[in-house]
């Protein structure tokens, strides 16, 4: 999704948008640009492309110079990718940069020819340009009022970032349901559509709430409420430093991320057990307000609904509350059944994703509780749950989520003990020794990272010129293999399809031809025999098997070709461990193909719009 940046200080401004906005590279983009006021007037440099191309047009044409901008990585929505659809976008005497869509356009710009306003591009963004020229033409040198005037008359979401060619020293900006921050450092200060972007600078910030306004001014900053009036505002601090949104010589953020699992989830967890047990307190979660719920809605978009899917097994079993689990996409349109004395869980990486907000707004508005796991701190999903466990996952840089997965499962996990607990199905004494088994896993993992490391990068090798694999797996394998599947196709470009071993009969199987390869998973000891059997029936019609299965299970030989082992824990804890060379798999398939890991093409890490 796009991202935008502003600075107001003393530094070379279009050195700084640049660097910001290459810490927001992450979240996917098309083109670039910024806008910067030299000697008092704007200039604009901006691009299809990445932000190098940007550079690289910015030394032909030459580089604004000045103090003072705004910028912009954008990812399409209104409009193909192109030169003139590049943000920053202008009105008369204003220049903007947007993230979100904004629903209404196509009223306001029918709006706006009518009053004489002619249109350079096909973005919903130059509407927004050209109104705020409208309402500026009649409210002069009165910016705040312009900008509240303006965004009165929007749908949709947006964060802008806002100079005026009256104000040279001045950026604006304000938001509606779209992210954004304010950094505040020494006689300079920001804005951005996450907090990487500046951490180099400051690790102080601002969250605007809905419709606020933020002036940034030779380094001060000046936030006015939805009524225009001046407010106060608690500053927060990233508990993260520079480090962290840095590759620390590893080649790419995702095999960094990959190897952070094990720190993210002892972050998580270890405030969260106390003499043994599970105790979400701190999240205002006690046994006493879970132990009435009768049923559980867990509402989730890609990786974060398949984090829901191992927990719909873990919860169901060990506290025996039937469980759903929805795309936030589905649940939002299809008139879910949820209603009072239900509680709805919402698990989100950034906190941020357009169907997953929707959907827990609607859970609230049918009368059920709602719990949001969530890692960014402050984000729109975390300020409105009634209940909120932060996953300790630290800046989740690439693409391809990988340790915001592991602590999501970790505080499904932590929440299935105590609800198993609250609801009499589980004893104190087995409560404990399940979690102690939990914090075991940090050092299994790091275990499996070491053996798995080799094996899983010749297995990239292997697959490196395959189309089309499947995965199978029964029960919480399976769910697994949903999300070892996703890993492949996002960064690889691979087709790759997840299947429940025991359904492959009845049509999958077909796909089965000579050599195709079919990465197995088998962790669970109940159902290994049937597993087994499911793996045979694709080697017989010539699948090449890679099995990933527990390391004490005795497996046939001819079953598979590679294999690749997982240190032995208690059957329901066995995601957290198997997911790495999944994940290893899928990281090293693509960089042997020669993709860009961390940036796969057409995805976007937070996807704000729905
Ligand atoms: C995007 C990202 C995925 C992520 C999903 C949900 O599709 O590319 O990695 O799993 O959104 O994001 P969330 O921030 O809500 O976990």
């Amino acid at each position: 999704m796009c991202g935008i940046v502003g600075y107001s200080g003393y530094r070379d401004c279009s050195d700084v948008l640049v660097g910001a906005l290459s810490r927001l590279e992450y979240r996917g983009y098309d083109s670039a640009g910024i806008a910067v006021f030299e000697n008092g007037k704007i200039e604009v440099a901006k691009c299809k492309g990445r932000l190098k191309d940007l550079v690289a047009k910015m030394e032909i044409d030459g580089k604004p110079q000045g103090n003072v901008g705004i910028g912009h990585t954008r990812w399409a929505t209104h409009g193909e990718p192109s030169d003139i659809n590049s943000h920053p976008h202008s009105g008369e005497k204003v220049t903007i940069v947007h993230n979100g869509i904004i629903e209404n356009y196509k009223v306001l710009k029918e709006f706006l020819i009518e009053h004489g306003e002619k249109f350079l591009s096909d973005t919903d963004t130059e509407v927004v340009a050209k109104l705020l020229g409208y309402y500026y033409k009649k409210n002069p040198m009165e910016p705040i009022v312009t900008i509240e005037r303006t965004i009165k008359d929007l749908e949709g979401s947006f964060a802008l970032g806002i100079v005026f060619e009256d104000f040279p020293d001045v950026v604006f900006a304000t938001r509606r349901e779209s992210p954004l921050i304010v950094g505040v450092g020494e006689n300079e200060s920001f804005i951005a559509s996450d907090v990487p972007a500046i951490i180099n600078y400051t690790k102080n910030y601002y969250l605007l709430d809905h419709d606020e306004i933020v002036k940034l001014e030779n380094g001060d900053v000046t936030i006015y409420d939805d009524h225009g009036d001046i407010e106060e505002k608690e500053l927060m601090t990233a508990d993260w430093d520079m480090d962290a949104a840095e590759k620390g010589g590893y080649p790419h953020f995702m095999i960094k991320e990959i190897h952070e699992q094990p720190t993210s989830i002892n972050t998580t967890i270890k405030p969260r057990i106390v003499d043994g047990m599970p105790n979400l307190e701190e999240c205002s979660i006690t046994l006493d307000k879970i132990k009435s719920f009768k049923q559980i809605y867990i509402v989730a978009c890609g990786t974060a609904m398949h984090a829901g899917l191992v927990g719909k097994y873990v919860i169901e079993k060990l506290a025996k509350v039937p469980v759903t689990v929805d795309m936030a996409s589905e649940f939002r349109y299809r008139n879910p059944l949820v209603g009072k004395g239900d509680l709805v869980i919402i698990i989100s990486q950034s906190g941020e994703t357009a169907d997953s907000l929707a959907a827990m707004r609607l859970a609230k508005k049918l009368g059920a509780k709602t719990l949001a796991i969530v890692n960014v701190k402050g984000s729109s999903i975390a300020r409105e749950a009634d209940m909120l466990i932060y996953t300790h996952a630290g800046p989740e840089i690439a693409v391809a989520s990988t340790k915001a997965y592991i602590v999501q499962l970790s505080v499904m996990y932590l929440f299935a003990f105590e609800l198993a607990l609250a609801k009499g199905a589980i004893t104190q004494e087995q409560c404990k020794a399940l979690t102690a088994e939990l914090q075991n896993t940090p050092g299994i993992i790091s275990d499996v990272l070491e053996k798995t490391l080799e094996i899983t990068q010749y297995v990239g090798t292997k697959l490196v010129a395959t189309e089309s694999l499947l995965y199978i797996g029964r029960g919480l394998d399976y769910a697994l293999s949903m999300e070892g599947s996703l890993k492949l196709k996002e960064i690889s470009y691979i087709h790759s399809e997840s299947y429940a071993a025991g359904e492959l009969k009845h049509g999958t199987i077909s796909l089965i031809t000579d050599g195709m390869p079919v990465i197995a998973v088998a962790t669970q000891s109940d159902l290994l025999e049937k597993t087994v059997s499911n793996i045979k029936e694709v080697k017989a019609r010539g699948a090449k098997v890679i099995l990933v299965a527990r390391e004490d299970f005795e497996i046939d030989e001819e079953a598979y070709d590679y294999l690749i082992k997982v240190p032995k824990m208690q059957d329901i804890l066995m995601p957290i461990p198997t997911i790495v060379p999944l994940q290893l798999i899928a990281y090293y398939t693509a960089v042997h193909r020669g993709n860009d890991v961390d940036k796969p093409r057409n995805l976007a890490k937070s996807v704000t719009v729905e």
